[in-house]
């Protein structure tokens, strides 16, 4: 057993102590997003710091707790707060919290954040359904030994984001009548945004989003076997698009100001999950 599983089972059995509940879904909310976990049917909340060893964000507007619950029938957890690279966390600690979603017992991970539009058809307030991503700015999460309890040491990568759940996500907005974008998310190490040469760098690698998590989340949820879907929130175009400077003030507003359509996106989808 590498120390990391046995990190990850320390914290597994925290949970199995104190939670009875278990999901099938696991949702992990981006910035602005957060106070969806307040409206659900709750059910049980564990804090992170409850958890010995659990990273812990330090950012603001970020909380830190799971919480269990009803999405309609749907038995969800909720990571009311991520943990993010930028904060100095090894990708394994980062990806901590998902794995042990997974092991919860998670079958599904939909990824939601916020993140700067590299496409120039993109719009702040339009939401993006991550078709792919690229990650190869980060290191991996799977970086070290491989946790064979989990998966394989080699992970195709092929199909991150589950097709049949794009197909759901896609459909659930036309019925709601909510436009949605597709496209290719990139993870970047953050914390300060990127230059206008590095946008325009990754809009030539193929991105239509730039952020600064769900990636490497992606990457380790796949691993262990789990489906992934995930939305992103376009909150501001990317450095050098506009004239504008970018500010965390600025993502967090849009993010708040369409939130609640981007609730009733995941509402409505979780639902059919
Ligand atoms: Cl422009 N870049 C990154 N990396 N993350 C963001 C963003 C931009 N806007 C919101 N999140």
């Amino acid at each position: 057993m590498t120390p990391q599983y046995e990190r990850l089972q320390k914290c597994y059995e925290i949970y199995k102590e104190k939670i009875h509940f278990e999901p099938r879904v696991a949702l992990v909310l981006g910035s602005g997003l957060g106070d969806y976990a307040d409206q659900i049917d709750t059910r049980a909340v564990l804090e992170y710091r409850e958890i010995p060893g659990f990273p812990i964000s330090t950012v603001p507007g970020h909380k830190g707790r799971f919480v269990f619950g009803y999405v309609d029938t749907v038995p969800v957890v909720i990571m009311q707060g991520r943990v993010h690279y930028y904060e100095g966390y090894d990708m394994e600690d980062v990806v901590l919290p998902i794995r042990l979603m997974g092991q919860m017992g998670a079958q599904i991970l939909f990824l939601t954040n916020a993140a700067g539009g590299a496409n120039y058809y993109f719009q702040a307030g339009d939401f993006m359904l991550i078709e792919d991503q690229i990650a190869t700015m980060v290191p991996s999460p799977l970086r070290g030994a491989n946790i064979e309890e989990l998966g394989l040491r080699f992970p195709d990568m092929s199909h991150i984001y589950d097709e049949d759940l794009k197909k759901l996500i896609r459909m659930t907005a036309a019925e709601l009548q909510i436009p949605l974008k597709a496209g290719v998310y990139m993870q970047n190490p953050g914390p300060n945004f990127e230059s206008p040469a590095e946008v325009r760098m990754c809009r030539i690698l193929g991105a239509d989003a730039v952020g600064m998590s769900t990636a490497c989340e992606a990457i380790a949820a796949n691993h262990m076997g789990m489906k992934v879907c995930g939305i992103s929130c376009i909150s501001n175009a990317a450095a050098g698009m506009t004239p504008n400077p970018l500010t965390h003030e600025e993502v967090q507003e849009t993010a708040n100001r369409v939130a609640p359509m981007f609730k009733k996106l995941i509402t409505a989808s979780v639902a059919k999950m």
